[in-house]
């Protein structure tokens, strides 16, 4: 039989390329939400993955790793600069996080970001077996829907929006909105993070195609006459919960949480952010916050201690290199003020860390403060929540991620806009007795464990190949 029956395409293969030298091609497993995510669906199925090969101009042959074939894109450099960092992460990226920074709109931006969807939708058709299934992820790739049913109507088409999907009012700005519509409506089932992103989506069909909708379902009218229905429904992503929890089980990964904390000058309080350097993610109002908390003298470098990780990320991006300035600048200012020999006010890493270092600190950390300002799911939160198998530890979370539409109950919601709620907000966490604590981690630990990405993923692809792929031409 030719091609494969399932055929996920990305913006990122889930392996980084390294060439040598001589000019030979190795490769690694990259770490990050998305490959998390699909790892086990791809192990399971008979997949190939097509992605970006990672790197200007890198052009490498198709191969197998992992149970999966990895099928890379080429990009040239002007390509990563107009369709990667430009389109899809200063164009769509702040435009779909509610504008917290302005976006720009480049027509030879999106004259990019539509030939570079064109080439991974004929890579994914080429790859594709007769009636196959194909799934889509993310911003990067919104036309590819369209592009693939042109070419092979045959095949099911599933998208995947890992990020939020903005009100209409926002999306409207967006010179090109009529065509990425259309390009998502190429698929049979459109998902989203949260309900509330569905409904930005339906509404924006609506208003701007004029189609018919019936609650989560799309009327699509075809070029040859006859309707296709599409549907477009939330699946909130998770993590792989029992890693998480196994690995924080593990003696080595104990030991190092308690090296960690001794490390650390064994503070009563250590408090931990871990984001990807990303202005949605509220880093600089968490560090306000924090700030202002050791300047009235309600926390002290003394007794407790924030460890910021900030993971480099898209750092050609003038937006991403402002928030590193203002973030260190602020750091730096808040540690010349308040630290002292031994007693870091804030410990700053801007690196990344592989999964077992992660959740030793996930164990170490008496609170968690994820304080984004919109964030489409936020797989920290859950992380976190699945490394705490001793019921401990307390999570404060911004209501502006998707996540505290499923952890409202346990969690400590804060909207990080208001600086002196989020303040009272962490200071009722360093405070909280463990009773109060084990019950909320309870409450969070059994809808993580429960609702993990496997689960997910089989449900995204179970609604998807329930779908009819056409509605019979009335007659
Ligand atoms: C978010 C997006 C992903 C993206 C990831 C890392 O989670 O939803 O599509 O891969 O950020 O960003 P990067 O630009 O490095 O791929």
């Amino acid at each position: 039989k030719e091609g494969f029956d399932l055929v996920v395409v990305a913006n990122r293969l889930p392996v980084d390329f390294t060439v040598s030298d001589d000019g030979d091609v190795s490769w690694n497993r990259s770490p990050g939400g998305l490959v998390t995510a699909l790892e086990p669906v791809m192990q399971a199925a008979d997949g190939a993955w097509v992605g970006w090969s990672g790197a200007p101009d890198l052009e490498v042959e198709p191969l197998d790793a992992d149970d999966m074939r990895l099928v890379p894109v080429t990009l040239s450099a002007e390509e990563i600069e107009r369709y990667y960092e430009g389109f899809s992460n200063d164009t769509l990226w702040p435009l779909y996080h509610d504008v917290i920074a302005p976006p720009t709109y480049h027509r030879t931006w999106w004259d990019s970001y539509h030939r570079v969807n064109q080439r991974f939708a004929d890579a994914a058709v080429e790859q594709a077996a007769h009636g196959a299934t194909v799934w889509i992820h993310d911003y990067q790739l919104q036309l590819v829907p369209k592009m693939i049913r042109e070419q092979r109507p045959d095949l099911r088409i599933g998208f995947f929006n890992h990020i939020p999907f903005p009100p209409l009012e926002l999306f409207q700005q967006l010179p090109w909105r009529r065509r990425v519509i259309d390009g998502l409506l190429g698929a049979d089932l459109v998902g989203f993070q949260r309900a509330g992103d569905a409904a930005n989506f339906i509404r924006a069909v609506r208003r701007l195609r004029a189609y018919t909708t019936r609650g989560p379902m799309i009327t699509v009218p075809d070029e040859d006459g006859r309707e296709r229905h599409v549907r477009a429904a939330a699946f909130p992503i998770s993590i792989d919960s029992r890693r998480f929890d196994e690995l924080a089980r593990q003696p080595e990964i104990q030991h190092r949480a308690r090296e960690i904390r001794s490390d650390l000058g064994d503070p009563e309080i250590m408090m931990l952010g871990v984001d990807r350097l990303d202005y949605t993610k509220g880093i600089r109002h968490r560090i306000k916050a924090y700030g202002e908390l050791l300047q009235d003298g309600r926390l002290d470098v003394e007794h407790a201690t924030l460890v910021q990780v900030a993971s480099p990320s898209r750092e050609n991006v003038g937006a991403y290199q402002d928030l590193r300035e203002h973030v260190e600048g602020a750091v730096g200012r808040i540690n010349g003020e308040y630290a002292e020999i031994g007693h870091a006010a804030i410990h700053y890493l801007h690196h990344s860390y592989p999964p077992e270092e992660m959740a030793a600190m996930y164990l170490a950390a008496d609170v968690m403060l994820v304080t984004s300002l919109r964030d489409g799911m936020n797989l920290v939160a859950k992380e976190y929540v699945a490394a705490r198998s001793d019921d401990r530890g307390v999570l404060v979370l911004s209501e502006f991620t998707g996540a505290a539409d499923e952890m409202a109950a346990g969690a400590l919601l804060v909207n990080p806009h208001d600086i002196d709620g989020m303040k009272d907000m962490i200071v009722a966490a360093a405070h909280m007795d463990t009773r109060e604590q084990r019950k909320r981690m309870r409450r969070l630990r059994r809808r993580v464990l429960a609702d993990d990405v496997a689960r997910w993923s089989e449900s995204f692809l179970g609604v998807l190949t329930a779908m009819p792929s056409r509605v019979p031409r009335s007659t």
